[in-house]
């Protein structure tokens, strides 16, 4: 994993190899988080249900996992399904449930090759007892693996996530000076793992949309206007290289002299 495999996959002389040398191999982000938004704009632009939207984000899914998976990111969450997104019409929630078991059932086989350990956040008890099911099994199988992190957001809401934490906060029955901003952050969902370094959200809307909302404290937030149907390889190499020219600071000053290490 890491530059030479993306440069071996990649087709020499194309846009995608000019890219990927650009790449600074020491500054990659350890986890790379996006809000995958514009289904429905893309299939209206099409004159096509917003079903259709969706049935074409799995092919920008597929190949995000796959180029994360390759260039050797630690950890990848996709905003799938928020716990706001009940609130649309029926057809339409059944409809992305569908196509995430065919995803997963799809796609195991790539997880694995890819050494892709897969994993699932957010209220997942709600879900229906099949989704739950095909979930549970991608994760079982996928669960000794030791490459990339996937994390599907999935019933998710920022906000549930601390409320959940906090439960379980009360529920250890720890005292309240024990309870520190580390050991909070490892009751949430994605306790143990590296906050995002790179938010990414399709489709050009400047919100956050309740996605990791303590997770992304000090995430660089990078928003394209391409609708996620569109959503490519490219596109993610693209992003990666805005994010390695941002200067981070943590509410430091600016420390050109440690730029790079
Ligand atoms: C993102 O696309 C997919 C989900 C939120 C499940 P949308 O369905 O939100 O597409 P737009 O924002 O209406 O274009
Ligand atoms: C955010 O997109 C949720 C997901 C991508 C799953 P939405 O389309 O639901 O967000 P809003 O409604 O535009 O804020
Ligand atoms: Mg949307």
């Amino acid at each position: 994993m890491g530059l030479p495999e993306m440069l071996a996959w990649v087709p020499p002389g194309s846009p995608d190899e000019a890219l990927v040398r650009e790449l600074d191999p020491a500054r990659l982000p350890a986890h790379v988080a996006i809000i995958m938004d514009g289904n429905g704009r893309w299939a209206a632009k099409r004159y096509m249900p917003r079903v259709e939207g969706h049935r074409a984000g799995i092919t920008s899914v597929r190949d995000t996992v796959e180029t994360c998976a390759r260039l050797g990111l630690k950890v990848l969450t996709l905003y799938a399904f928020s716990v706001e997104n009940w609130k649309r019409p029926a057809t339409e929630v059944g409809t992305l449930m569908v196509l995430l078991k065919r995803y997963l059932r799809m796609e195991l086989a790539t997880l694995q090759k890819h050494d892709i350990r897969f994993n699932v956040i957010g209220r997942v008890d709600d879900l229906a007892d099949d989704v739950k099911k095909e979930l549970l099994h991608a994760a079982e199988r996928t669960a000794s693996n030791t490459g990339m992190l996937f994390n599907i957001a999935l019933n998710y809401g920022g906000r549930a996530e601390i409320v959940d934490a906090a439960r379980r906060a009360m529920a250890s029955g720890m005292r309240p000076e024990q309870l520190t901003e580390e050991v909070f952050g490892s009751l949430l969902y994605t306790g143990g793992q590296p906050d995002p370094d790179l938010l990414i959200r399709t489709s050009g809307e400047l919100r956050v949309s309740n996605f990791l909302l303590w997770q992304i404290a000090y995430a660089e937030i990078y928003v394209t206007e391409t609708l996620w149907p569109d959503f490519r390889r490219q596109h993610l190499l693209e992003a990666i290289l805005a994010f390695q020219k941002r200067e981070r600071r943590y509410g430091g000053i600016a420390a050109p002299a440690l730029a790079g290490r």
